[in-house]
């Protein structure tokens, strides 16, 4: 690791606090384009999706290392994309590009090739977000009405010392495959080194940025007619939990679905996330729901309310160009700034994938009122066969050996019902462990029903990987108000999502265990008379498989420079 990309991990880190440093706003942040010699340009990195760790129904990087997910955006065919914050060239930070890849379905990805180079050496092209420019306000589309424009920070780092964070923009004539730095860049100078990731929404008839000043506490909220040209409205300034930086944040329109389930007018919400300086360490994301008028967002309340329970939920992004009938759809980096530079998926030449991707709706709830609710996005395109179901479970263990399903990977979930509403026991508990016969190593979860009504995980049973900030157990509390309660979740090799009471709290967490997890068991204790659990188990099915090359390597959208034509390795052609 040279000495530039450790000072620069460091400050990823947040373990420096080097001040802004005196170059000139625009001294290198032009229209031209930096390739590194040992960046692939206009072919995707091919990547091995067979390794232990890899996720098969999560999105992760092909190869080296992957940290935001930058540009969330539906083009004007339907088709999903992603960029990220993408170094191809190590496993730790450093390096950044946006990295890219799309889908039909948010689960099947196609590796594209890197979207967005820096303008130079020692610039890096740090997060931001991308919008459907179809009105042309920008001016940059002479015949079209679904251009693409990119609005990302241009980050500096002058003899690898952190510089000037400024805002360039790029635009896209071919639905967000390929971009033009825009030549003005950067339309937000600043010297700054602690100014970035913008994301972008349309509000009426105005484009509105929301930016963050990150050691000042501050969100910007920005306003322009044409994304080129941007006026400081207002911010909000220290709420909620500060850590050390406020990153990557979001204002989004969320639907409000009342107790009784009916949708009621959309309710505005502020996303911001928190690196470092977590309560649980590291970085974690927060959220206020209040009123936006165009230039000002106020929260309703002085609450700081956590997005995720477990620790590897980060920089988290709402996709621009979601239809407004459908909920708004949510994808995270499932890592954590203490440690994600260290996990042992180095051994399989990748660092980090994204979380599920997650549809979203604010509700209310009992005593702490506004609530995020999130759920998987529809995972039938994954769903496989039902391998174990119960629907009157009580007082009983139910094992579940899945050491034939091909992905390794699981989706569970479980209604209780009959659910007194007091004299629940202290005793009555519901429990899943996911287990390796082999090592004895487990990951477990489970609830009480009685008393405060806690919920926990614990990943401490996994031994591959030990670190000091690598926390093994996570809790919250799951308050009921009816007789009922749920809880669903995806194993998926390396991967632990948990979303209990429907998504009212959620949980996203690593682990690592030496020998892959293959049996499943479910345990409920101490149920009361009449109450009962309805349990499934399904296989969920690789969505990288497919993919694969005799070679056992995903090699994505690959260009054939001799024809000039597209091919897709094996993805639909399964000859
Ligand atoms: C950008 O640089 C040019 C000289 O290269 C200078 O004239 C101009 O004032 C600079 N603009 C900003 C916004 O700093
Ligand atoms: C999107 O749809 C248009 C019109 O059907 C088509 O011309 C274009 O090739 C499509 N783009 C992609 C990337 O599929
Ligand atoms: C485009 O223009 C229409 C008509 O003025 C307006 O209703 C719509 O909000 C605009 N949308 C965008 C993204 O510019
Ligand atoms: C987009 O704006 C540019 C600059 O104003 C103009 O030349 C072009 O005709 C416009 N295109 C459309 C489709 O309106
Ligand atoms: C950056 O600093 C220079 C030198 O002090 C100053 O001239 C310039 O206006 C500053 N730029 C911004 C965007 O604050
Ligand atoms: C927002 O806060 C930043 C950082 O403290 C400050 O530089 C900027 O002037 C503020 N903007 C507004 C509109 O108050
Ligand atoms: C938005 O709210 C701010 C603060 O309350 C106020 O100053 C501003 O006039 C409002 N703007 C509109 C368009 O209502
Ligand atoms: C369901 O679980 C109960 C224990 O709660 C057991 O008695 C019953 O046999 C199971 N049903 C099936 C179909 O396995
Ligand atoms: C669930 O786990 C807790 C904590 O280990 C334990 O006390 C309880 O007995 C377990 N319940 C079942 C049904 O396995
Ligand atoms: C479960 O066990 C408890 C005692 O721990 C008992 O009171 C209850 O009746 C049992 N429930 C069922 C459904 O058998
Ligand atoms: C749990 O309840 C939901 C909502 O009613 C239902 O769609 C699902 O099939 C139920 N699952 C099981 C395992 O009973
Ligand atoms: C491959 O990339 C090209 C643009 O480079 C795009 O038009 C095409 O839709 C992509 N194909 C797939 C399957 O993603």
């Amino acid at each position: 690791m040279s000495l530039s990309r450790l000072a620069f991990a460091l400050t990823l880190l947040g373990l420096t606090t080097a001040q802004s440093s005196s170059v000139s706003a625009n001294s290198t942040a032009t229209s031209t384009t930096y390739a590194n010699p040992d960046v692939p340009t206009g072919t995707p990195v091919a990547g091995n999706y067979a390794g232990r760790y890899r996720p098969q129904v999560h999105f992760s990087v092909p190869k080296y290392f992957m940290n935001d997910p930058n540009g969330l955006f539906v083009d004007s065919n339907g088709t999903w994309h992603m960029y990220y914050q993408y170094n191809p060239t190590d496993y730790v930070a450093g390096n950044q590009h946006w990295g890219h890849a799309t889908s039909d379905d948010l689960y099947h990805w196609v590796n594209q090739p890197i979207a967005i180079f820096p303008p130079a050496e020692d610039v890096f092209v740090f997060s931001g977000s991308v919008v459907v420019d179809t009105n042309n306000t920008s001016g940059f589309f002479p015949n079209q009405d679904n251009g693409v424009v990119a609005i990302y920070t241009l980050a500096e780092y002058p003899d690898g010392q952190p510089g000037p964070q400024t805002q360039a923009i790029a635009y896209s004539y071919d639905d967000g495959y390929t971009f033009i730095p825009y030549e003005g860049n950067p339309v937000i100078p600043s010297n700054s080194s602690q100014f970035r990731d913008p994301k972008v929404i349309w509000y009426e008839d105005h484009w509105v940025m929301v930016i963050a000043y990150a050691q000042e506490f501050a969100i910007g909220i920005f306003t322009s007619p044409n994304l080129i040209d941007w006026t400081p409205q207002s911010n909000f300034s220290y709420h909620g939990l500060l850590g050390l930086q406020y990153e990557c944040p979001n204002l989004v329109s969320l639907p409000y679905v009342d107790e009784s389930g009916e949708r009621q007018e959309d309710v505005w919400a502020m996303f911001i996330s928190i690196n470092p300086g977590a309560p649980l360490g590291g970085s974690i994301s927060e959220y206020y729901p209040g009123t936006f008028n165009g230039t000002h967002f106020e929260a309703f309340d002085a609450a700081a309310r956590i997005a995720d329970f477990g620790k590897d939920n980060y920089a988290g992004q709402f996709f621009y160009g979601v239809p407004e009938e459908e909920y708004p759809v949510f994808i995270a980096w499932a890592s954590n700034w203490q440690y994600t530079q260290v996990v042992p998926t180095a051994e399989e030449q990748w660092r980090s994938a994204m979380s599920l991707p997650r549809q979203t709706y604010l509700t209310q709830v009992d005593r702490l009122g506004w609530k995020l609710v999130t759920q998987p996005y529809d995972m039938s395109p994954v769903m496989g066969n039902v391998i174990a179901s119960n629907d009157s479970f009580a007082n009983a263990t139910l094992s579940v050996d899945y050491s034939q399903v091909a992905s390794n990977a699981l989706y569970w979930e479980v209604n209780v019902t009959g659910i007194p509403e007091t004299g629940v026991p202290a005793t009555s508990t519901l429990n899943f462990t996911f287990l390796s016969p082999l090592t004895g190593e487990y990951v477990s979860g489970g609830y009480y029903f009685g008393g405060d009504t806690p919920f926990f995980i614990n990943r401490g049973g996994a031994r591959g990987f030990d670190n000091v900030f690598f926390t093994d157990k996570f809790s919250t509390n799951s308050l009921r108000d009816d007789s009922s309660w749920s809880m669903s979740g995806v194993i998926d090799r390396s991967m632990l999502e948990v979303f209990i009471d429907g998504g009212v709290e959620s949980a996203t967490n690593v682990f690592y265990s030496t020998q892959p997890l293959t049996l499943l068991v479910l345990g409920a204790a101490n149920f009361p008379e009449g109450m009962e659990a309805s349990v499934r188990v399904n296989a969920l099915e690789s969505a990288w498989a497919d993919q694969e090359d005799e070679d056992g390597l995903v090699l994505g959208n690959v260009t054939n420079p001799d024809t000039g034509s597209i091919k897709v390795r094996n993805m639909f052609d399964h000859a």
